[in-house]
């Protein structure tokens, strides 16, 4: 290469150095920025009593509605705003924050303003940019009157003083700074999901207020894209994350697995229908959001994900296909299984659930099936009454095949799935459960 080529090159090449500077730096600029922030809707100087009243009933709604405790609250104490709780993603872990009204440790010196943008934003004062584990994509349609709301709730709430721990995030992600351009190019901008209202005169309106925004629903069951966002596309459409199958909520879904308005609203109240009990991920969804809020946001959220859809119905199954079912399956499930959960899946009334009607054969994934074979689930409450007995785990007792020829039982007699899962699928699948 002679003087004049190389001295090209090297033009070139800072030119390119130079134009990616220019990119990336108004990335940061735009990913570090909260953009226009609507006014607040209240003159917080000047409140009535009675106007506070509203706002403090309306913000723990929002609260509740939201699901800032499954995140916010102390994995120790149980305090709803203390802040610890350990959420493992794949580029580390990060804990949530405390978010009460103590001065030095959490929001006490926040205003209004600034817990929007930390809410529909993901910026905190500083131009910290916050990881978006914090649900703030979905946020980012919240009301501000809802935001002002949950404002005076938050600061009417007691002081904890209890110090923050830092995440521990994988290099590069352990770059703050970095997540400006995340946002540049994932966060979303305009109105996300339009339609959505709190006040809206239809039902479907307010459900897709709660369902997508305050109830950031598909944070677990949308699919993600190659850099992690929500991929809006295939909104609801399931997803696996923290080693659980979150499954697919679309209407036809739904009314594929048995779903009704009125079972769903049963399921979000109490944890427990005839369709499942939560587990995983779900579970504190039920003991921080949905066994709190009023019925009728329920039935919105449900009209909202039914979209009219009924259920289908299908004549129940009186035996297994015999053709297709190993032998050695039915002989795992009559052993260890129909003790509680019946013969013909028929299950017991307040301590075993039935099968014959349960979602979990019915997913296309195997995963969540497997995991409750293998771990079992505790004695709980879960909410307004409800109980539940222990499931022992099976780990030590199932090898690979024999799980793999109970589960093909499960989806064939009860799930409408092929009987197809292999002993290294059944490996695979607890690596997933494992691994997060
Ligand atoms: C899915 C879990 C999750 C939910 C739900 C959630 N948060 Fe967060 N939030 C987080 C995490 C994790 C962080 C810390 C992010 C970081 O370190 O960048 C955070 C950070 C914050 C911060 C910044 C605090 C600071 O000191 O910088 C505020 C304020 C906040 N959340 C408020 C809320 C409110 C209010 C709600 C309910 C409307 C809520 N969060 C719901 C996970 C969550
Ligand atoms: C001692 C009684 C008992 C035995 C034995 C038992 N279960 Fe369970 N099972 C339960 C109870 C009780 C629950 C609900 C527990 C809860 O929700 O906390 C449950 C829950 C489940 C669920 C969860 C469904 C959902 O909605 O998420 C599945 C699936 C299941 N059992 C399958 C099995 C299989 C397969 C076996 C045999 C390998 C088995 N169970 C053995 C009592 C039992
Ligand atoms: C933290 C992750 C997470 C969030 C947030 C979450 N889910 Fe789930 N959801 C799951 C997982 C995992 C399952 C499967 C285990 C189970 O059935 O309990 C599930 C199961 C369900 C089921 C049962 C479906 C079936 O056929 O069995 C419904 C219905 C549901 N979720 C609705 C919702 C709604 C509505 C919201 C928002 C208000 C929501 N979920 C928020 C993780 C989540």
């Amino acid at each position: 290469m002679d003087k004049a080529q190389r001295s090209k090159l090297t033009r070139i090449a800072a030119g390119i150095a130079a134009a990616a500077v220019v990119v990336l730096g108004g990335m940061y600029i735009a990913g570090s920025s909260s953009g226009s922030v609507p006014p607040a809707t209240v003159d917080f100087a000047n409140i009535s009593a009675e106007q506070k009243q509203k706002l403090f009933d309306r913000g723990l709604q929002v609260f509740r509605a939201a699901d800032c405790a499954a995140c916010h609250s102390s994995p120790t104490t149980g305090a709803e705003l203390a802040g610890g709780m350990a959420m493992v993603t794949p580029m580390g872990t990060l804990y949530g924050t405390n978010i009460s009204p103590s001065r030095e440790h959490g929001i006490g010196k926040w205003s209004a303003d600034d817990l929007y943008r930390a809410v529909a934003r993901g910026m905190a004062p500083g131009r910290k940019n916050l990881y978006p584990a914090m649900p703030y994509a979905s946020y980012h349609d919240i009301t501000r009157a809802d935001v002002d709301a949950l404002w005076v709730w938050l600061q009417a709430q007691p002081a904890v003083e209890a110090p923050n721990r830092k995440p521990d995030m994988n290099f590069p992600f352990s770059v703050r700074p970095g997540l400006a351009l995340w946002n540049a190019l994932e966060r979303p901008s305009g109105e996300q999901h339009p339609g959505g209202a709190p006040e809206a005169a239809n039902s479907l309106d307010r459900g897709a207020y709660l369902v997508n925004t305050l109830g950031h629903c598909g944070e677990c069951h949308t699919p993600r894209t190659a850099s992690f966002a929500m991929d809006l596309k295939q909104s609801l459409a399931g997803n696996v994350i923290e080693g659980a199958y979150a499954p697919d909520l679309r209407p036809k879904s739904l009314a594929a697995r048995g779903w009704s308005e009125q079972d769903l609203v049963q399921f979000l109240r109490t944890g427990l229908s005839k369709q499942g009990v939560m587990t995983m991920g779900m579970f504190p969804v039920l003991q921080h959001s949905s066994s709190h809020m009023a019925e009728a946001d329920l039935k919105d959220m449900a009209a909202y994900l039914m979209q009219g859809e009924k259920p289908e119905s299908r004549p129940p199954v009186a035996e297994a296909p015999q053709t297709q079912v190993s032998a050695n399956g039915e002989r795992v499930y009559i052993g260890l299984c129909a003790g509680c959960h019946g013969v013909d899946g028929q299950g017991q009334p307040h301590s075993s659930l039935r099968l014959d009607t349960n979602t979990t054969a019915m997913f296309p994934t195997p995963l969540n099936l497997v995991r409750v074979i293998r771990e079992g689930l505790p004695e709980r409450d879960l909410a307004h009454g409800e109980r539940m007995q222990a499931m022992p785990g099976f780990a030590d007792q199932l090898s690979h095949e024999d799980m793999a020829d109970l589960v093909n039982y499960m989806r064939l007699r009860w799930g409408r799935q092929k009987g197809d899962v292999t002993p290294a699928q059944v490996a695979d699948v607890i690596r997933t459960a494992e691994s997060h």
